[in-house]
């Protein structure tokens, strides 16, 4: 396991969260991490949502470590560690509730045309359009229909007069993309999968990629808590993701299922 020393350089708010600034000389890729000393009793896992030559910025909720720390403290972490995505596409779809898209933001630049959808309870929590590169086709949903299309994103109930579920514009972009990249809460990806395969007949290894987020105090694979069961066994998130095959995420009944065509 690797171990560097990171420079804290600035935390500023960023509502509804903050954006934390570090320089160090390996900085973890989209969907990687470090495991920062921030000086409580376990290490914080630290995912960044901007990458360059000198370090990386992360988002962080108020009140977390990193934004108590001075300007110029060293602080020791491991890594980069972790598998993270792996996107080689020239059209690429994004798929975020508004609280893991921070996980995504670092895939905005990485194909030529981007897609992005973002969902959140309502209109208020959906972050400024202005906060995405102007070439990126941007999708939002809400739960409760305030603006967008109406979701959950996996919903195949018929919606009430006036609004258009988003599993509509789902298929349509699914159907579109080379590679899909999701962050979502993991117990969302079992029913994303299944739309997946009933849109994408054969899709390939690496097509829709997910990623978890979840505590890692170890990240060795070794205290057992990042623990996960999927389609090819039990998993760490740690060491085995954070991102993993979408499709090996499916519900081991429905992996059975032939696959099927969504309903237009
Ligand atoms: S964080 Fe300890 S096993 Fe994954």
């Amino acid at each position: 396991m690797k171990q560097q020393i990171a420079t804290f350089i600035a935390a500023r708010p960023s509502p509804p969260a903050w954006k934390v600034r570090f320089e160090l000389a390996h900085s973890p890729q989209p969907g990687m991490y470090v495991l920062a000393d921030l000086g409580e009793t376990v290490r914080t896992p630290l995912f960044p949502t901007s990458i360059d030559e000198s370090g990386f910025d992360t988002i962080v909720p108020p009140g977390h470590p990193a934004t108590r720390l001075l300007p110029g403290t060293q602080v020791d972490v491991l890594g980069p560690q972790g598998h993270g995505f792996e996107v080689d596409a020239n059209r690429l779809l994004l798929i975020a509730d508004v609280e893991h898209l921070p996980l995504l933001i670092p895939l905005l630049d990485r194909a030529a045309s981007v897609a992005v959808i973002v969902e959140a309870m309502t209109r208020l929590q959906l972050p400024s359009p202005t906060i995405f590169p102007p070439n990126v086709e941007l999708i939002m949903v809400t739960l409760d229909g305030s603006l967008g299309y109406l979701g959950p994103l996996e919903s195949l109930d018929p919606a009430a007069m006036g609004f258009v579920r988003a599993s509509s514009v789902l298929k349509e972009l699914l159907i579109c993309a080379e590679q899909v990249c999701l962050a979502l809460h993991a117990v969302r990806y079992p029913d994303l999968a299944a739309i997946v395969y009933k849109t994408r007949l054969n899709p390939q290894s690496n097509f829709a990629q997910a990623i978890i987020h979840c505590p890692m105090p170890c990240g060795a694979g070794v205290c057992d808590i990042c623990n996960i069961t999927t389609k090819l066994g039990e998993k760490h998130v740690c060491i085995d993701g954070p991102v993993f095959n979408l499709l090996h995420l499916h519900k081991e009944s429905e992996n059975q299922q032939p696959p099927q065509k969504l309903d237009a």
